[in-house]
């Protein structure tokens, strides 16, 4: 059966992808932020993954808010990811696993999730920036399976939601049968809003919070409605949805979790960034 080894989670702001592109990691600006991923390249290339599960959200690229689905799950041999018209970067396209996309797709349903299925699915930022934040020189060593989370269209789904779909989705690795080793990978937040009264808004105390009870008490942040959630972490800031799903599914794989290296930064852009790799300890 295949091996659930562990959860990444990384904020996704597009202006990340320039930073690349210029070569401007050294400088004074990006350092702080680029410098928080050699321990888990590192992780990375020691436990060597063949599988990223990414949970994310799309922005208007894949889905527009004509047709929103609360799911989605990827079930394509590849993700092409484009430029959503701001001049950002693409990147190389990802590699799907697709016959895990459907034992994933199969156990949802089963589960009573009603999702939505993307045999054709474009990605954008939150899904091609981590892959190349966790393997810089390119050419992945990894296939994925991308699940989309709509954060971007009320209604939101519940962060409890979203903690059950991430089990959901932690059993479904569990019992497929592959001698792959899987990873989760959490895309978004934390606190940041880009628009309105209150764009530009950070909550560095809620995001601490939040980052702690990854390790120790993962359920602790289903207690506030989504409400609440956009009000503690801005109406972006609800990306943490992702995050939350991501524990979920090493909750399904079993006895607890190791943090390997995390970081929390303010600001990249309007968002205060954080960066975290925990291992299952099953
Ligand atoms: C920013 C952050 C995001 O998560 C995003 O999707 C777009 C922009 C930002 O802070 O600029
Ligand atoms: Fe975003």
């Amino acid at each position: 059966m295949a091996q659930l080894i562990g959860g990444l989670g990384t904020s996704h702001i597009p202006a990340i992808g320039g930073a690349i592109h210029r070569g401007d990691q050294q400088t004074p600006y990006w350092k702080p932020f680029f410098d928080a991923f050699p321990p888990i390249q590192q992780w990375l290339g020691e436990k060597k993954p063949d599988v990223l599960v990414m949970f994310y959200n799309d922005h208007g690229l894949n889905f527009f808010l004509d047709k929103m689905p609360t799911f989605a799950v990827g079930a394509a041999e590849k993700y092409v990811n484009s430029d959503e018209g701001w001049g950002i970067p693409s990147l190389e396209a990802l590699r799907g696993e697709v016959d895990l996309s459907w034992q994933i797709i199969n156990h949802l349903v089963d589960k009573e999730f009603d999702i939505v299925t993307c045999q054709d699915m474009l990605v954008d930022h939150a899904c091609s920036l981590p892959l190349k934040l966790f393997y810089p020189e390119g050419n992945y060593p990894v296939t994925v399976v991308p699940v989309c989370i709509n954060t971007v269209l009320f209604p939101l789904p519940k962060a409890s939601r979203c903690y059950a779909l991430g089990k959901a989705v932690g059993e479904a690795i569990a019992k497929w049968d592959s001698t792959k080793k899987v990873a989760v990978v959490a895309s978004g937040g934390l606190s940041h809003q880009l628009e309105g009264e209150r764009a530009g808004f950070i909550n560095k105390r809620f995001d601490l919070q939040f980052l702690q009870s990854l390790e120790s008490n993962p359920e602790w942040a289903t207690q506030f409605s989504i409400h609440e959630l956009v009000e503690k972490a801005g109406t972006q800031g609800v990306e943490l949805l992702s995050w939350l799903a991501m524990r979920g599914a090493l909750t399904a794989a079993g006895s607890g979790v190791k943090k390997i290296s995390g970081d929390y930064h303010i600001p990249i852009s309007n968002t205060a960034t954080a960066v975290l790799a925990l291992e299952s300890l099953a």
